[in-house]
Formats: C-alpha cells, structure tokens, sequence
C-alpha cells in the first residue's frame, strides 16, 4: 500500500516521478538563480498566526466571491501554459476538477486544449487568459473565442512582454509535443503511464494557435512564431483597446508595484493581481507575498487585489486573506496534483488546500473566511 497523499509535497514528489522531466522541470522552475521562485515560497513562513482558544469554532466556511462569482474558497486555478503536457487533455481535466469543487479554471492563451475544447467538457464558464501579442487581429479573434464559449472573465497578463530565461527549459530542449531524441525517449520509457496517456489523445500541440494561425502548422515554425510574437511595446493604451474589445469583467495579473496598481484602477479593471509569473520573469523581484501589503494599502479600498505565486498550503491563502487579497491563485500546487494523479489529483490539491485553510481559519478564531483580516496575524511579522 502506497503512503496516503497528505499534503501538495506529496504530489509534487509523486508529479516528479510520473511526468517527463523536461514537463516537470519546466512546471516547477523559475528564471535564472531562482531567487524569487524560492522566496515565493520561503517568505509565507515567517509571517506567524495568532492563536486563540475557547472560541466557537462550529459552523466554518470558506466561501467567498472573486469579481461577484461565488467561491467555493478564494482560490483559482491560475493560468499555466502547456498544461496538457503534465498529463493528457491536461486543461479539461483540471477545468472539470475546478468546476465540480466550485472554483474558477483560468485557460491559458498556450494550452494545450483549446478553448473550444474547455467549453465543450465543461458547463459552467471558465476564464481565459490573453497574453498580448503583436499580431492583433489574432488576439482580436481570440477574445471573440473567449466570448462565444461563455468565458465570464478575461486575465490579462502583463508581465510577459519578453520571456524570463529559465535554464532548465533550454538544456532540456523543451517543446511540445517533446521531440524524439535519444535522452527524451529514454525518459519517457520510464514514464509509461503518462506515454500511454500522450497515446491516446490528440491534443499535443498549442491549441488555442496551431491551426488558427497562417503559417503556423508545425513545431518549429510555432516556436519562432510565438518568440517573434509576444509584444514588447505593451503599454495602458492597449490594455484600453482589450477592454474594450472583452467588455467584460478583466483581471489584470502582474502587478507588483503601487504604482502599476493605481494604474490598474484608472483602467477600470476588476480586479489586480499581485503576481511576479511565479518567480519565471524577473528574477531577484520581491515575493508576491512581501509585495502584497503595500499594494493593498495603495488600492485595496478600489479595486479587488489577489495574490499569486508561492502558495503551496491553505496556511498560506489565509495568510494572503489576512494580508488583504480577497482572491487567490494557484499554479504549480494544482500541476503536481495534475501529473500526479490527473482530474483525481487537481481535486486532492483543492481538498488538501480547502482543508488546511478552514482548519487554520478556526484555529485563529474564526469561521467565515471573509470577516479575516490583518488581525490574525503576529504584528512584526509580515
Ligand atoms: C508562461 O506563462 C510561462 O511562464 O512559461
């Protein structure tokens, strides 16, 4: 009988030993030293809880709203490019998990899966996230996508005009599908689970792009494409344009500074994100968590400010509650789930996390996840 699964480690360690290493590795990395990918994570544990005892702790809830949808917990699954490489039909899966725990499923612009793929196995809306790109009939055809599959948000990034080196992803030659070399092949064999998977779908390639862009049918010419693409002259203006193009609830994710926050509000988003892509940009940023309090103090009472990056525990989306971000988003914590165990795996993630969350909630001396504030936490520790 095989340990149970307790706690995210556990399927990060079962993730490492199931999937392709060159799919781990480009899961759970950041660009150059890592500094901030680890401080993501490294600067949750020192801001300590206030315990209380000989409160009720009875009738405990973690529901909540992001951007008015109802929440199971204020947690979503954050966008991730090549999800459908951690496992087969990687992005339905995890879409199906998100929508049966009542949590939110953000697609990425590089799924695997397409968006009309997503909506077709789910039957609540999912997000889409856009990356801006300088081809803009095609990021115009793409919001037309997001509408006609009932997406009921739109996540625009904003930190990836260039890309962050992440060394690992170049010595492993990444690509997707993975090409048949030597090292490859001879890894994968050691992975027939996630073979037999790769064997029995269709989807291996960029989905929302192969096929819906000229010029762009094959491994090599998608990779030039996109390096060529993403669009370095991003600026307020165009984030204008895409808000008007969407007209709908937008979510603007990157953001790390009070500055770029009060620009957030100006454009009239809903909601900012504080998130460095999971320590895969600027390496030598601040933690999200450590960017947090300021940009709440600047914003909090105007626009809804989340935290992304790090989490790996329900310790930690209370302590980012605390802190004053009123959503969250998970991105590695529910890949491990993912190339763990698929659907089955991403719901472990979501039940750990819920659990943790709630039973620390009560610990502090409180049941309704949105009555939590700054209070619970140790002054002189955040
Ligand atoms: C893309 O979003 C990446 O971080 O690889």
């Amino acid at each position: 009988m095989p340990a149970p699964i307790t706690c995210i480690e556990d399927l990060r360690q079962l993730h490492k030993r199931r999937v392709p290493r060159m799919f781990f590795d480009y899961c759970d990395s950041g660009s150059w030293t890592e500094s901030t990918y680890r401080a993501n994570v490294d600067d949750f544990s020192p801001i300590k809880f206030r315990q209380r005892v000989a409160v009720n702790m009875d009738g405990r809830s973690t529901r909540s709203t992001m951007v008015g949808q109802a929440v199971a917990m204020p947690v979503a699954l954050a966008p991730t490019g090549l999800t459908g490489m951690q496992h087969a039909d990687g992005e339905i899966l995890a879409a199906r998990a998100a929508e049966r725990f009542g949590v939110p499923f953000t697609l990425s612009t590089m799924s695997i899966c397409s968006i009309e793929d997503i909506a077709a196995h789910t039957t609540q809306p999912f997000w889409f996230q856009l990356y801006v790109m300088r081809d803009r009939d095609f990021i115009s055809r793409l919001i037309e996508r997001a509408k006609a599959a009932g997406c009921s948000a739109l996540v625009l990034t904003l930190d990836l005009q260039i890309l962050g080196q992440r060394h690992k992803d170049i010595k492993n030659g990444l690509s997707a599908p993975p090409k048949l070399t030597l090292p490859n092949i001879l890894n994968m064999m050691t992975r027939p689970r996630w073979c037999l998977g790769m064997l029995g779908t269709t989807r291996r390639q960029f989905g929302n792009i192969v096929g819906h862009v000229k010029g762009v049918e094959d491994m090599s010419s998608l990779g030039a494409w996109t390096s060529q693409q993403f669009d370095a002259t991003l600026n307020w203006n165009d984030v204008e344009w895409i808000k008007q193009q969407w007209g709908g609830k937008l979510i603007l994710k990157g953001i790390m500074e009070p500055i770029d926050a009060r620009h957030a509000v100006d454009s009239g988003a809903d909601a900012l994100i504080v998130s460095n892509h999971g320590g895969r940009q600027l390496d030598g940023a601040l933690s999200s968590v450590k960017a947090l309090p300021a940009i709440v103090d600047a914003v909090g009472d105007r626009i809804e400010v989340w935290l992304d990056s790090g989490i790996r525990s329900g310790q930690d989306v209370l302590r980012s509650v605390a802190l004053g971000a009123r959503g969250t988003m998970i991105g590695r914590a529910f890949l491990y789930g993912l190339g763990a165990m698929g659907e089955a795996g991403v719901t472990k993630t979501l039940e750990i996390i819920q659990r943790e969350l709630e039973i620390t909630m009560a610990f502090c001396g409180h049941t309704d996840i949105t009555q939590v504030n700054r209070d619970i936490l140790v002054p002189g520790t955040w």
